[in-house]
């Protein structure tokens, strides 16, 4: 018989196992959430021109951040010292005053929200409405961990049977190594230390060698906003900083985005050393994400999301579309309005209102993007022009001939199409799910059932369907993957704290 957990804990049969069972605390979310695309809420109107100005101008005053050297492997040892020391009294703070430290660290960033869209734009080259977006997801990471850890974290009390009382209570691990990519130098780096701290850990950050100015930014407004200096520590570098902090023993935890390869490598090195104690890696990296679209979806619509989800922040998104499938019947007529409204895309500079899609992050970047979309020239079903200096790839469309022909992630504005037959839809899934990537998918169908059998069928950790694929908003759309897009638990959700504490029981004879 179909019986629901409502049904077991209504039946008073049930009522002894049921004694201490609650469903999970649910919280309401913070009222001064943000998402990425309110930017009205931002206090901030684009579309108002003498708001407009000011930022602009804002713009053009970045902060000037003072970086610790670049880190050896003694640097970060010694760092990690640091923090090892600082872990029994930060763990022994209470969670209320843990969690207030990042609502100021909140309030903070919203005052400074100009200095950091600034560093966003001058150093990791975001577009003006990307840079608000950085600064909107941290404060709404900041809130909604803050709010998450004051329910998360409090005692849970169970039955006692035989008459002793019983207790469950979550604890810091120790040292976290936080290490974050270059894509979201705000969001991210603040969401992973945000997270591990509220949780009772020290952390011992890296940020990606791309953006560090943004991250030491970020952590001086931390420790402003009453994280204790030991608690918080920040090595600058790249593979070797970071491969010394995760290959170090007194590291009780790693919270990790960026590339598959790189999660690999830390997951090795967790296990290199067989004395070391056993530890999680909270993972978060790469996907190959497609779209399917059939032939009931509503054209404009679909090149409206398709454009967004491909080609903003120049398809710099874990998240990014880069596989467009779209049903045999329709595929002319939508590559015709595709290219129209890419030929709509501003390419440009990072700062200037009018751009959609920015340089991408380095020359590194541009170089080995630039070679692929040449060697795909035979292929490509529309590109658009770019400025002649700088590190600017052009938005293209690349046609493939089977789904499984798109192997690797290509981190820019490069999207790839296939076609599908009618009555090919569960095939097609099946296709893009044997990649082993499983980050996002979207789908396009006003068919009910078709979105039924997406959704049965998907291994995405975020499906989005008749939307785009980008722009998960804190608390309403948790993020994160699966497979080989990630471990779990999802940023911005209600169960990502858990894996950065420990559970401790305590039972006491009365
Ligand atoms: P990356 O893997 O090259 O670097 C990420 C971080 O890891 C950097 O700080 C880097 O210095 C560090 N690192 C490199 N080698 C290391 C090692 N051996 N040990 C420890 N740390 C090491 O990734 P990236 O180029 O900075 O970022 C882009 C990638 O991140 C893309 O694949 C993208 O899909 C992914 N990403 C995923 C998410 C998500 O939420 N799933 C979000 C953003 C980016
Ligand atoms: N949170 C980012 C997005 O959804 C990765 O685009």
């Amino acid at each position: 018989a179909n019986v629901s957990d409502a049904d077991l804990l209504a039946d008073p049969a049930m009522k002894i196992l049921s004694v201490g069972v609650t469903p999970h605390p649910s919280i309401p979310l913070p009222a001064n959430l943000y998402g990425e695309e309110r930017i009205n809420s931002a206090g901030l109107d684009l579309a108002d021109a003498q708001q407009l100005e000011a930022i602009v101008h804002a713009m053009t005053k970045v902060p000037s951040v003072k970086l610790p050297p670049a880190s050896n492997p003694a640097a970060v040892a010694k760092a990690i010292g640091v923090a090892h020391a600082a872990f029994p009294a930060w763990d022994a703070t209470p969670v209320a005053e843990r969690a207030a430290c990042l609502d100021r660290l909140a309030d903070l960033m919203e005052a400074q929200r100009d200095e950091l869209m600034a560093l966003c734009v001058d150093e990791a080259k975001k577009t003006i409405p990307d840079s608000i977006a950085e600064v909107r997801e941290a404060v709404d990471f900041c809130r909604y961990y803050a709010a998450r850890a004051r329910v998360d974290f409090a005692t849970i009390a169970l039955p006692g049977p035989t008459g002793e009382r019983n207790e469950l209570h979550l604890a810091g691990r120790g040292v976290f190594a936080c290490i974050a990519p270059w894509n979201f130098p705000l969001a991210i780096f603040v969401g992973q230390v945000v997270a591990a701290l509220v949780a009772g850990n020290t952390v011992v950050a890296k940020p990606a060698p791309q953006t560090p100015r943004v991250a030491a930014y970020a952590v001086a407004l931390a420790k402003q906003a009453g994280i204790p200096d030991g608690a918080l520590q920040l090595v600058i570098g790249g593979a070797e900083a970071g491969a010394a902090l995760t290959g170090d023993a007194r590291v009780m935890g790693v919270a990790f985005t960026g590339s598959t390869g790189t999660a690999r490598a830390i997951a090795r090195s967790l296990l290199d050393d067989e004395t070391r104690p056993l530890v999680p890696l909270i993972a978060e990296t790469g996907g190959l994400n497609a779209m399917i679209v059939d032939s009931t979806a509503l054209p404009e619509q679909v090149v409206v999301d398709v454009v967004t989800s491909a080609f903003r922040s120049a398809g710099q998104r874990c998240s990014a579309l880069r596989l467009l499938l779209l049903q045999e019947d329709i595929a002319d007529k939508t590559l015709e309005m595709l290219a129209g409204a890419m030929d709509t895309l501003t390419v440009g500079a990072p700062g200037d209102p009018r751009t959609d899609v920015g340089p991408v992050i380095d020359k590194a970047a541009h170089d080995k993007l630039e070679a692929y979309r040449q060697s795909m020239k035979s292929r490509w079903i529309h590109t658009t022009s770019v400025p002649p200096e700088g590190n600017f790839v052009a938005p293209t469309a690349i046609r493939l001939d089977k789904i499984s022909d798109m192997t690797s992630e290509w981190f820019g504005p490069l999207l790839h199409v296939v076609t599908w037959k009618a009555g090919t839809l569960d095939a097609t899934i099946a296709a893009i799910n044997a990649s082993g990537y499983g980050l996002t998918m979207g789908l396009h169908s006003r068919i009910a059932s078709t979105s039924e059998r997406v959704q049965s069928l998907a291994r995405v950790g975020n499906l989005y369907i008749n939307r785009s694929m980008i722009g998960a908003v804190v608390g309403s759309q948790p993020f994160g993957g699966e497979g080989l897009s990630g471990t779990g638990f999802k940023a911005g959700g209600p169960h990502y704290l858990l894996r950065f504490a420990t559970e401790r029981t305590v039972s006491i004879d009365t």
